[in-house]
């Protein structure tokens, strides 16, 4: 085994970024193959509960700590009718769902989802219609969901057996419209205008909403930054807060450089809120527009099998990557820039959350099971709560085919003042040797290690299934506090928590 190579970090308590907002732990569930149907809804699976949803998804959905989920799309909003889904499930249309050529029955809808949501311990984040549809049908759904009563679209509600209000706090005014594979995809002035007056109508509706205005697909669309800019020219005034999507893969299996790819996520972020600045400029205003990185993860894995999916059923196994240790500490890396970000990155939702592209996996009349993707999250869910402080890492680097100065090691420090604990998040990057991390924590009187959490595995490409938690965390020894300073070892290629009381 090769020699552990030596990083330092300052972390003082007065560089704070800024708090971190839980909905930075938020998901993402589409009517997208077995996300919804055989992911989180199963009548007949041993452990339905009384509207059938599965109480093993359920119970790990609570364990990932997901306080926010994004519903009901993604590319098949475009196309909804969210009309289709509410009242007397026999009388449900079966419609064709021409973004993923699939048959969606409309056996969930807003109401039983937004009833799981609740059961699941998350918020609904719900995104409207601005492909077929337009402001009038938004403004019916806000209504439909958070109008306590006495109009129509309440008292259908109240017909439909949901007497209160969801009281449902931020939506997203349609998804990707900058996508030619959008259905009924527009350009920046069309959209700039149709978000505009949905946001004005839905507002009007209940002025206690917040919303967020699509950005872009990814960073390599050939319309970013522009797409911004000309978008945010009609809406700023009207929405707090701009989406950013972004996904990555290892198809050419170069984990050096796969592992760099969270710096195009940093730089992807930095130049949105650079548009978003230039426009709060160019507006005179005074609103700060925060961002939304409502899609991001890895994906790629199954592209292939995708491909050979019949179309026209119910629910296929679409988008069902598995993932390896190796993913795991990617989606560590974007975590991190996620929460170097607070103080404008106030809203992320992993995507997806069961079944497609997700951390939880699920057999049709079988086990629930984590995948290594699962631990990098639940661990910042769980200790990423309070203030972000900004580390200055010195590390060593290296170049990779698309990055260049790539350090060794990706971190980020939160601390919770009132716990008086301070979380270190880390991942060392490194395939070769271990990283002795050396924290010079400025300002704190007296530290000491309560726990070192680590994941990592022989093989990077190490996967979990149904039946063997192969890759899950471990909780390693040997790590040194002495008053200000503590040392501890970060394994070759690894995703560690450092938990530290600090006083
Ligand atoms: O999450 C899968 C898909 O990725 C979503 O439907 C879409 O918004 C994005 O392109």
């Amino acid at each position: 085994m090769a020699a552990a190579k030596r990083t330092t970090t300052i972390i003082d308590r007065e560089y704070r970024v800024g708090e971190v907002d839980p909905r930075i732990y938020g998901s993402f569930l589409e009517h997208l193959g077995r996300a919804v149907y055989g992911g989180i809804y199963e009548p007949g699976h041993p452990t339905a509960d009384d509207e059938g949803f599965r109480r093993d998804t359920t119970e790990l959905v609570r364990e990932l700590g997901v306080p926010f989920i994004r519903y009901p799309g993604g590319n098949f909003v475009s196309g909804y009718n969210w009309e289709d889904g509410v009242g007397p499930a026999d009388r449900r249309p079966r419609r064709l769902d021409l973004a993923w050529r699939t048959v969606e029955p409309n056996w969930v809808g807003v109401n039983e989802f937004a009833r799981w949501a609740k059961r699941a311990g998350a918020e609904v984040n719900m995104s409207v219609n601005l492909g077929t549809r337009g402001p009038e049908e938004a403004r019916n759904l806000v209504e439909y969901c958070n109008h306590p009563a006495g109009s129509a679209w309440s008292d259908l509600r109240i017909a439909h057996g949901q007497r209160e209000p969801h009281r449902i706090r931020t939506w997203c005014l349609g998804n990707e419209m900058d996508g030619p594979w959008q259905i009924s995809h527009k350009t920046a002035e069309e959209y700039g205008r149709v978000a505009t007056e949905a946001a004005k109508v839905m507002k009007w509706v209940d002025p206690t909403i917040e919303l967020v205005a699509c950005g872009s697909s990814n960073s390599h669309m050939a319309t970013f930054p522009d797409w911004e800019a000309v978008v945010l020219d009609h809406v700023y005034e009207h929405v707090e807060y701009l989406s950013l999507h972004s996904y990555y893969g290892n198809t050419d299996n170069d984990t050096g450089n796969f592992l760099a790819k969270s710096l195009d996520m940093d730089a992807f972020i930095r130049t949105v809120i650079a548009t978003c600045d230039f426009l709060r400029a160019k507006k005179r205003s005074k609103k700060t527009l925060y961002l939304s990185f409502d899609e991001w993860n890895v994906w790629f894995h199954s592209h292939d099998a995708d491909r050979r999916i019949e179309p026209w059923s119910v629910a296929p196994p679409l988008l069902e990557d598995v993932y390896t240790l190796e993913d795991a500490l990617l989606v560590g890396c974007l975590l991190i820039t996620l929460l170097r970000h607070a103080d404008r990155v106030k809203i992320a939702c992993i995507a997806q959350l069961v079944n497609v592209i997700a951390p939880i996996m699920t057999e049709n009349g079988g086990p629930a099971w984590k995948q290594t993707i699962f631990y990098p999250f639940m661990h910042a869910s769980a200790f990423g709560r309070g203030v972000v402080l900004d580390p200055v890492v010195r590390s060593p680097k290296y170049d990779s085919k698309e990055f260049t100065d790539v350090p060794f090691v990706e971190a980020v420090a939160v601390h919770d003042e009132k716990a008086r604990t301070l979380s270190l998040f880390a991942v060392n990057r490194d395939p070769e040797a271990g990283m002795e991390l050396d924290c010079d924590l400025r300002g704190f009187e007296r530290v000491r290690i309560l726990e070192h959490i680590v994941l990592d595995h022989a093989d990077p490409k190490a996967s979990n299934t149904k039946s063997a938690q192969n890759v899950k965390p471990r909780s390693a020894g040997g790590g040194k506090a002495d008053g200000g300073r503590v040392t501890v070892t970060l394994p070759r290629l690894s995703w560690n928590v450092i938990r530290l009381e600090a006083v």
